[in-house]
């Protein structure tokens, strides 16, 4: 069945804008982490992606080595863009990094020049696309100089190959060097990427600060916990849950499903109840608050996941009772 994008998908989805830059993004972008691999079903893919666009997600975050197999995530996208998309290129922004081992030998992974700039050939190519709108360095890398890493971002910037750059995974104080490298060189950083949920509290600690300081936006990803800030583990593991699926590269282990954190989920869910959601779309609202925060990346194994995440977006005010029984529920 050839797909339409459907004509209201601008009418629900808020768009906020990256730092102090001109491209906004979907409050609420999707992510390829998991999911779009070899072993996973194409149709249902290409659902998941039909009904983000659909509802106003124009940002798609993909990596090199994103599937299984590494790469993977990028061919599905590159089939499902080439089948359904490709009309829709100039209202899409698509995202790839590089920093993970990648291909043998010692050019397969970390900053260098060499790998950078051979990493975004081959994930073009995977995705069937001209550019990327955003191209990442995945992790910083103990051993290249910044300079070098930076300049590779710069220089693909320059050749057209990726429109923004941005960092992942960088603490305060390397995204502090990074944005003044970058501000050196002419290219400034558009955003960092970064684990922020309930239960991942790191960015509150000087990053977020650095960015808005030098107007840089910030995406979170794993807001959810990959899964456990939603209802689905409350009774157990579903079979049909990332926990049960032992996909490994890093996806959730059911040995993290503790009965502290359940118990505390438990709590939380309560809470949500009493807002008028569920536990996912509260766990959402509650980074959305902060207007530091671009957007954040859901990942989602079925297309009602989306739908259901989406609803976050009508109520992401929360009073001052409502963060201080959050903050004694996590403590
Ligand atoms: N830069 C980095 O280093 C980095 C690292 C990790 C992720 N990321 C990016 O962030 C994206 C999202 O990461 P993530 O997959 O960990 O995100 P997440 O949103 O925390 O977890 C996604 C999982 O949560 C469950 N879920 C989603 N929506 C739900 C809902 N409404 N109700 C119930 N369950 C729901 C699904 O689990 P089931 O599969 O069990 O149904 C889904 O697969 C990735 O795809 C990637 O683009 C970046």
């Amino acid at each position: 069945m050839s797909y339409t994008a459907d004509s209201n998908r601008y009418d629900s989805m808020q768009y906020r804008r990256c730092g102090k830059s001109g491209l906004k993004l979907p409050a609420i972008s999707l992510g390829l982490w998991h999911n779009f691999g070899d072993i996973d079903d194409f149709g249902k893919c290409r659902t998941i992606i039909q009904t983000a666009f659909d509802n106003g997600i124009t940002h798609f975050d993909l990596a090199n080595n994103y599937g299984p197999p590494p790469g993977g995530a990028e061919v599905t996208f590159g089939k499902i863009f080439k089948q359904d998309l490709k009309p829709y290129r100039d209202e899409m922004i698509v995202s790839s990094k590089a920093g993970y081992g990648m291909w043998p030998g010692p050019y397969g992974e970390w900053g260098s020049k060499k790998y950078l700039v051979s990493s975004l050939d081959q994930s073009l190519k995977r995705m069937g696309l001209d550019y990327v709108d955003i191209f990442y360095h995945h992790r910083p890398d103990p051993e290249t100089p910044l300079e070098e890493t930076m300049g590779a971002l710069d220089l693909i910037v320059r050749q057209g190959k990726a429109l923004y750059i941005g960092i992942s995974n960088y603490s305060a104080s390397e995204t502090q060097k990074a944005i003044e490298v970058l501000n050196s060189l002419g290219t400034p950083l558009l955003i960092h990427q970064a684990k922020y949920s309930m239960l991942v509290r790191w960015v509150e600690e000087g990053l977020l600060e650095v960015l808005d300081k030098n107007g840089v936006g910030c995406i979170a990803f794993s807001s959810l916990a990959q899964g456990i800030l939603t209802n689905k583990y409350l009774n157990g593991i579903p079979a049909d849950s990332r926990a049960a699926s032992a996909r490994g590269n890093g996806a959730l282990e059911s040995n993290v499903l503790t009965q502290e954190i359940i118990q505390k989920v438990r709590r939380l869910n309560e809470l949500a109840q009493q807002r008028g959601q569920d536990m996912a779309q509260m766990a959402l609202a509650w980074i959305l608050k902060d207007q530091r925060m671009t957007s954040l990346i859901i990942g989602a194994s079925k297309a009602e996941q989306v739908i259901d995440s989406l609803q976050s977006l009508k109520n992401y005010q929360f009073t001052n009772d409502e963060l201080n029984t959050i903050e004694s529920i996590l403590k």
